[in-house]
């Protein structure tokens, strides 16, 4: 991982990701991170929906790769950890450009209007189990050339069985990638 011009910036967050999963509170690791940023930086994301804040970590990684007119919407069930991700997104991003809704994800996408979409990019990092149900939820709220991912598919790939099986069913272009040394990204891209 080669960092270039904002190595500082990044270090910061890789910091804080070690300093998170010391405290065993699930995030990203800073590979895993930075390829969140890169990815939005690709795809010139100026909508992403991420569902799995915890502390924040990813929500941070995926802000790194907007200019200041992308925006961000992230879905976290448990209080405490939406409440801290709060302070990390003062301290470490601009705040003003994430909105976090607190509450059942599956719940908030079939209730809440603000989650509409269209998203340029959605990043999956909540319960693994129900991965294929987050992704059939989130499908028709893409921009076109939206594109989904999935974390920790190799890792705990063995708890995604409602994810695998939709992808049996067809009709959703995907792409493991080994992003660190124990765990990988899974790219969809609906359209291609
Ligand atoms: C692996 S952690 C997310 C880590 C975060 N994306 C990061 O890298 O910094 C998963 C989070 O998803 C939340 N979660 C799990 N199932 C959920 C659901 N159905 N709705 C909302 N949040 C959920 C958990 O409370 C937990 O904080």
């Amino acid at each position: 991982m080669w960092y270039g011009a904002r190595k500082q910036e990044f270090l910061a967050l890789a910091n804080l990701a070690i300093a998170t999963r010391q405290r065993k509170i699930p995030c990203v690791s800073p590979e895993n991170g930075y390829f969140l940023t890169q990815m939005v930086r690709v795809r010139g994301a100026l909508r992403v929906l991420e569902i799995g804040t915890a502390t924040g970590v990813s929500t941070l990684y995926l802000q790194k790769g907007m200019g200041a007119e992308g925006a961000i919407d992230t879905l976290e069930r448990q209080a405490s950890a939406a409440a801290e991700a709060r302070e990390n997104f003062a301290r470490f991003g601009d705040a003003a450009r994430i909105r976090l809704f607190e509450g059942d994800a599956l719940t908030l996408l079939r209730e809440e209007p603000m989650l509409a979409g269209p998203y340029d990019l959605v990043f999956i990092d909540a319960m693994k189990r129900e991965y294929g149900e987050y992704v059939e939820a989130v499908r028709g709220r893409l921009a076109p050339g939206g594109v989904i991912l999935c974390d920790d598919v190799i890792a705990f790939g063995d708890k995604m069985t409602s994810l695998w099986a939709l992808m049996e069913e067809g009709d959703l272009p995907g792409t493991i990638i080994p992003t660190d040394p124990e765990d990988g990204i899974l790219l969809l891209t609906p359209e291609v």
